[in-house]
């Protein structure tokens, strides 16, 4: 069990981040402070912080086959890493999805306009090929539901066919306000869910998603909603509101990726035996360290 990884599954994309010192206006030309690629999508981000954490992983989103420039990037960015990429899913076809990411360090909010091209998304096809053996944890960011409810179904037919000790634990992300993700709430042992998605069921706190979604999720589940500067609250199946404050740095610089370093430190904390207090107290206390630096390095 010890040398099992933990797999993730979502997008894998290029940022091409310009820090500015004041969110330009519309129709205006402004100069950017610095300008950066970086390997992004919240795939990749869980990977990098993962690997920076001290975990072996593999990312295991979707890549273009052809190798134009930003998919070398990535592919160098992860090998630099130490991010084992072997169960990559290379496309023949489409183009790697890039954002162009603006990041304002006087106030720390980040945004994003994302380019999610023509690359197909990781199949159950593609799935299917994955040794399942090699994991004790697959996390899926919740993206084409369809499928991924088919390659949950596979893990889940693989788990009942093993002895507890080596059953992979399945966490999912609920991220972004579309119908079909929801289908994944049941799904997991562990689920994210964004404060957007919260937001846009009309919960105005943490506690109150939780108490909202909870009933959503399969039995033994539990759940998990980070709501930026509040922190982060979670519910186990004793139905217990669990919380931890977020430790914001001393100058907040980047926000970006804040949540798919949460999630990934989460994860990290969980599958090494932590409690889920502890767990929920790391992952802010990452996610706070990360919110003060520019991109992942420095996070520890
Ligand atoms: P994202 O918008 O990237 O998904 P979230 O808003 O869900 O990120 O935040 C995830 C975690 O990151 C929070 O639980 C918190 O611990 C930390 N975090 C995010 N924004 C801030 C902030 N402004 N100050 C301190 N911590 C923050
Ligand atoms: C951060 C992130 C970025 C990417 C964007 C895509 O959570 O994964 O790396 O550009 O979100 O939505």
């Amino acid at each position: 069990m010890g040398d099992k990884k933990i797999l993730s599954i979502g997008l894998v994309c290029l940022d091409i981040i310009n820090v500015v010192d004041k969110y330009p206006e519309e129709d205006t030309d402004t100069r950017c402070l610095s300008q950066r690629w970086q390997s992004g999508g919240n795939a990749s981000n869980t990977c990098t912080v993962l690997s920076l954490l001290g975990d072996s992983d593999i990312a295991y989103g979707s890549l273009q086959y052809l190798s134009v420039c930003c998919t070398s990037f990535i592919v160098g960015d992860f090998a630099r890493r130490g991010v084992d990429i072997s169960g990559v899913a290379w496309q023949q076809w489409g183009e790697t999805p890039c954002a162009c990411c603006v990041v304002c360090p006087t106030n720390g909010p980040r945004t994003v306009v994302l380019s999610d091209t023509n690359l197909p998304d990781v199949s159950v096809e593609d799935f299917s090929k994955v040794d399942l053996s090699q994991y004790k944890w697959i996390h899926w960011e919740g993206r084409n539901a369809d499928e991924q409810v088919k390659m949950i179904e596979r893990a889940r037919e693989y788990n009942s066919k093993q002895e507890e000790k080596n059953r992979i634990t399945i966490s999912v992300e609920i991220e972004k306000t579309r119908e079909p993700l929801y289908q994944l709430f049941p799904l997991g042992d562990l689920v994210f869910v964004s404060k957007d998605v919260a937001q846009h069921f009309g919960f105005t706190s943490a506690a109150a998603a939780l108490k909202g979604f909870y009933g959503r999720l399969r039995k033994g589940a539990t759940l998990i909603c980070a709501w930026a500067e509040k922190g982060a609250d979670a519910m186990g199946p004793d139905g217990v509101i669990i919380h931890s404050d977020a430790f914001p740095p001393e100058k907040l610089v980047d926000t970006l990726g804040a949540g798919d370093t949460f999630n990934a430190s989460v994860i990290y904390s969980l599958s090494n035996g932590s409690s889920l207090q502890d767990a929920l107290t790391f992952g802010c206390q990452i996610a706070g360290k990360k919110c003060g630096v520019h991109g992942y390095d420095g996070i520890l």
